[in-house]
């Protein structure tokens, strides 16, 4: 299967699964499982949230340990919320200011989600113990699915969505 199919029986198994969600945080951690499952080159994968002005803190991930909190002015996290520019580095010991959450690490990909109103609401954040792991292919498809995602939540965690998910009655 190519990585461009197999992208695309995630984007469709996301489909299904946020269909109705109205839960920024469970649709966070949906995306991190489905993608962190489909990818043996995916060796961290997670959100970080514009939490405050120029803040990142950690959000939805799987993996080892993530760092908890990045300014903007700090690392390929920052540089993509500080840009709003996917940023794909090969090889992250050549990145000046990699925050190395794990020594591990090799390459790294950061797409930011960017709301229609143009603000960032968070970063996908995807580490690979394997240089040079990430092409076009998962620059356009990551980037597809944040678009998805900031149209589902166009402003994040907004009040309304966390009021009405404490309106809804508990499971079971
Ligand atoms: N390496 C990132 C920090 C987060 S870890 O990869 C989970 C950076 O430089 O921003």
């Amino acid at each position: 299967m190519t990585r461009r199919e197999r992208y695309a029986e995630v984007r469709a198994r996301l489909e299904s699964l946020l269909e109705g969600e109205d839960d920024w945080i469970a649709a966070l951690s949906t995306v991190v499982c489905e993608l962190h499952a489909a990818f043996d080159y995916y060796d961290w994968t997670g959100f970080y949230r514009v939490t405050a002005p120029e803040l990142l803190v950690v959000g939805p991930y799987q993996g080892g340990h993530g760092c908890l909190r990045i300014p903007f002015s700090r690392g390929v996290c920052g540089a993509a919320a500080r840009t709003r520019r996917t940023q794909r580095v090969d090889d992250v010991s050549l990145f000046p200011d990699h925050i190395a959450c794990s020594s591990t690490t090799r390459s790294e990909i950061v797409v930011p989600v960017v709301s229609p109103a143009g603000s960032v609401l968070a970063v996908l954040d995807v580490d690979s113990d394997s240089l040079a792991a990430f092409d076009e292919v998962d620059e356009a498809e990551l980037e597809r699915i944040s678009v998805d995602l900031a149209s589902r939540f166009p402003e994040g965690a907004s009040a309304r969505s966390l009021a009405r998910s404490r309106e809804r009655p508990p499971i079971g």
